[in-house]
């Protein structure tokens, strides 16, 4: 069934509190749970609570068990009937974890108790209106065995702990703050701590607590720096603090997402917590430090000011992704402008080509059938962007003057969309009501600009068009108010002054046009030469800019432009039409041959000595495979792969010896540090090698073998092996071998050798990646009921597109199988694999009908989970 966000309406009771007592037991536990409820108005009450998959035990109000015609039970509800003055509600239930294989609930994760709640897990531990809007006060009482689950965790405060009969014990929580169920914690299980005490701003103490499991203790360092890091930031840019006295982050090898922001009580997946130059990457550190800032920054966007419903889910994810993302960018420090550009990569790579499928919906979409498929890139990444414009638009300053008054009126609520653009219209006296069409309107707009430079009148004039298009049950868009920065670079490459036509004198070298017509313009004076515009610099909207720039003019901005963003995105689109056209020479059964511009303009920068190497490594990264496909009218994933590697070896080839001497001058020695600029080297010098051996250059096989066997961090050896797995070199079978010996036991270790291997490049006459993968399946590598491996090996072979879309169709039938087996195990985790197949109607005809014909038997099966059968229907076109 569908629910619309039209239906939403306001509780008619509050529930004043609420006590939890736990009986832990795997198998069997049992929950105790005293409400008091109170109607609002006149009229009695049908107190509906949710419910998915309990035992209900027995019920009581004010303490007198509840007669059968005073409430009626199904599936997925209790409603206790006429209520019509505040009472006291009593309910004991039982429930599963072992048996939790949904990872939603409580569940058990290496012997220990793992809760989930977000977004409709909390219905699966005990009866209770399982809505965000529904605020109340927790109490919690945990009792278990002691011996096998000494630490027992909720939110909020330690008020008691006790000794029980029989080896258990207890502990009391009680959470001060006002919080919707999908915030509720629970963690019980044997984990040791780092703990460190802190002082807040406000100067009150405040405890920091990281929990892993025994054999993690020594990866949790750069988890406890980040949260402290996390805390000043948001201290210092926003002025907000901090709240209890402890906050508590948790660290499980099973858990369906990244992260959750449970109220002080943190839970997240090890993938983003544990940390040693052994188990973590540069960009592990980078990643675990932002997704740590991401929670944390919760606490405001999301905890104390809470969502009315599912569909306002952007107000706290892309604010709130904004908020960590202007985080990292501020710890990145002289190498911020990375940051930009990888968050744009992904959005390009990933939302883009959402918004232009079957999944296409607004950033707050209007329906759903299950709530946790909308956890997308267009929530969270173009959520995002709309936060960013914003800030954009209305400056820094007034930007922040509007959060706080946002946190400020809605503080220990339940929000919407329009509570947060009201609080910016005030505190910018603006009008925003064209503004938040973002929110409702899926697509990627396209702007289209064109150039008139008239040299009598010295002036130069942009027009700017825009145009959306129709995406599903969306035919006719209305236009966007667009924020354009843009700059003009005089022939020498230096920015110029910018003075429209209305105005007195020049204002700064970068202005923010305001497009908010179908079409508009502007014309600036003064403008004695030709001048090459850089348009949408730093990246200000998420929209795909058309400008009809020639190669040697992008060569030009890759070389000049002072925005750095522009800098790298000149370069990339150099890459990517040079990229087009290789492709098209392939289809053709033409020779690829490379363009001439982007080798020079690619040489150019690899040798600037000016510029950052981490900048550098970005820009001189081929754009990704499915990048290139998004511009193709159908994809061929093969042709694609070969342009992609023979533009490599021609590259590593061609410049192997000042590829060589990067690859010697930018090595790290000594002892490691995650900082930025030794990362930055590490990555150009990996680069470099990379190069080196799609040219197949003998010399760097060899330096990568020792620097495989001798790197004291893990970056450079898995850089080293994952270049040696995607060359022709043997030597990659030992290495294999020889890198499961060493990674054995540490999980995330053994998912990124199973991801290696999943997204291998395949080498004429080697064997199939999909016999590999099925191979590694069977062994004790992979586990099915683990999300993180599922997406390891799985995912990451579906990723490898002329793998997975092989002609013969074996992947294809392997996406069925995959579907069918992960829809008895997690049905979250399947709806996310079937996505894989959204697209398939860009794909070369015989692909598109293989894919179609295998999307039908997947929709054709019994009891498909409704999240699956969402994804499934859309893909077809179905609704
Ligand atoms: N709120 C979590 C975050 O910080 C993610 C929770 C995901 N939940 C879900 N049902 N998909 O982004
Ligand atoms: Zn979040």
């Amino acid at each position: 069934s569908v629910v619309y966000r039209s239906d939403y309406k306001a509780p008619d009771y509050r529930i004043e509190s609420v006590n939890l007592v736990f009986d832990l037991d795997p198998q069997t536990s049992t929950v105790f749970n005293t409400m008091k409820v109170s109607p609002l108005g006149a009229q009695p009450i049908e107190l509906v609570l949710d419910a998915d998959g309990l035992e209900l035990v027995s019920i009581y109000e004010n303490g007198v068990q509840l007669p059968q015609k005073r409430y009626s039970l199904t599936d997925k509800s209790l409603t206790v009937h006429g209520i019509d003055k505040p009472v006291t509600l009593t309910i004991v239930n039982k429930f599963h974890p072992l048996a939790n294989t949904l990872l939603s609930g409580i569940y058990i994760s290496n012997g220990n108790f793992m809760s989930q709640c977000e977004s409709q897990g909390f219905r699966r531990i005990t009866y209770f209106p399982d809505h965000p809007d529904i605020l109340t006060h927790f109490h919690v009482e945990i009792r278990a065995d002691k011996e096998k689950y000494p630490v027992l965790l909720s939110n909020g405060n330690l008020v008691r702990r006790d000794e029980l009969e029989n080896g258990r014990h207890l502990a009391v929580w009680d959470d001060p703050s006002l919080k919707p169920c999908y915030l509720f914690a629970l963690v019980a299980g044997n984990f040791v701590k780092r703990e460190e005490k802190i002082k807040l701003a406000n100067g009150k103490d405040c405890l920091l607590q990281v929990w892993v499991e025994p054999q993690n203790k020594d990866r949790t360092a750069h988890t406890l720096e980040s949260i402290k890091k996390a805390i000043r930031w948001d201290e210092q840019r926003w002025g907000l603090e901090y709240d209890l006295e402890r906050f508590m982050l948790v660290a499980t090898d099973d858990f369906n997402f990244g992260a959750m922001e449970n109220k002080g009580l943190n839970i997240f997946n090890t993938r983003y917590v544990l940390a040693s130059p052994q188990i973590a990457t540069d960009l592990d550190y980078f990643n675990i430090e932002s997704v740590v800032g991401h929670e944390y920054f919760h606490n405001w966007t999301g905890d104390r000011v809470t969502l009315r419903d599912w569909f306002q889910l952007t107000l706290k994810e892309g604010l709130t992704v904004f908020r960590d993302q202007e985080f990292s960018r501020d710890m990145l420090g002289k190498a911020a402008a990375i940051k930009r550009i990888m968050d744009v990569r992904f959005l390009r790579s990933r939302q883009f080509p959402e918004d232009a499928g079957p999944m296409a919906h607004p950033v707050r979409p209007e329906s759903y059938r299950e709530i946790n498929n909308f956890y997308t890139t267009t929530v969270y990444e173009k959520g995002a962007e709309i936060y960013r414009m914003l800030q954009t638009l209305l400056g820094r300053e007034k930007f922040k003057e509007g959060l706080r008054l946002y946190l400020e009126r809605n503080d220990g609520r339940a929000a919407t969309c329009e509570d947060f653009i009201n609080a910016m219209a005030q505190a910018s006296e603006r009008d925003l009501g064209q503004f938040f069409r973002w929110y409702g309107q899926a697509g990627t707009p396209r702007v289209t600009v064109k150039s008139f430079w008239d040299p009598e009148a010295h002036t130069y004039t942009l027009v700017a068009s825009q145009s959306t298009p129709e995406t599903p049950g969306q035919t006719d868009k209305k236009p966007f108010l667009i924020p354009l920065a843009v700059g003009l670079l005089d022939p020498s490459g230096k920015d110029i002054p910018l003075q429209l036509e209305d105005e007195t004198e020049p204002a700064g070298t970068t202005r923010v046009l305001e497009l908010r017509d179908a079409e508009n313009e502007w014309t600036f004076v003064n403008i004695d030469a030709k001048p090459i515009p850089s348009l949408l610099r730093d990246f200000s909207a998420p929209v795909i800019l058309n400008y009809p720039y020639c190669r040697s003019e992008l060569a030009f901005l890759a070389r000049h432009d002072s925005d750095p963003f522009n800098r790298w995105d000149a370069m990339n689109r150099l890459m990517l039409e040079a990229l087009n056209d290789m492709v098209d020479a392939i289809e053709t059964g033409a020779r690829p041959s490379v363009d001439q511009d982007l080798l020079a303009a690619f040489e150019q920068m690899l040798t600037d000595e000016r510029l950052a190497p981490a900048f550098r490594a970005i820009s001189l990264t081929l754009p990704d495979e499915q990048l290139i496909g998004e511009r193709r009218t159908l994809i061929d994933p093969e042709a694609i792969r070969s342009a992609r590697e023979e533009l490599r070896s021609v590259i590593g080839r061609r410049y192997s010896s000042v590829l060589l001497k990067i690859a010697e001058n930018y090595q790290t020695p000594g002892e490691y540090s995650p900082d930025a600029e030794s990362a930055g080297k590490r990555a150009l010098k990996n680069l470099a090698f990379s190069y080196l051996l799609a040219g197949g250059n003998p010399k760097a096989l060899l330096a990568l073998r020792s620097q495989f066997e001798q790197a004291n961090n893990l970056t450079d050896q898995l850089s080293a092996l994952t270049s040696i797995v995607n060359s022709a070199s043997p030597a990659k079978l030992d290495m294999l071998v020889d890198a499961a010996r060493k990674w054995n036991g540490v999980p995330v270790l053994i998912n990124k050798w199973l991801t290696v291997q999943a997204s291998a490049i395949a080498q004429p006459g080697e064997v199939p990646v999909l016999s590999r993968v099925r191979e590694l399946m069977a062994s004790g590598a992979f586990n099915i009921a683990n999300p993180n491996s599922v997406y390891a090996l799985i995912l990451a072979f579906c990723n490898n597109a002329p793998e997975f879309h092989r002609p013969d169709g074996s992947g294809y039938r392997f996406w069925l199988e995959m579907i069918q087996k992960l829809c008895k195990v997690n049905a979250f985790i399947a709806a996310r694999i079937a996505r894989v197949m959204d697209n398939w109607r860009r794909y070369t005809p015989e692909r598109a009908r293989q894919m179609h014909d295998a999307l039908k038997l997947a929709d054709s099966l019994p009891n498909l989970p409704t999240g699956v059968r969402e994804v499934l229907d859309k893909a077809l076109g179905k609704q």
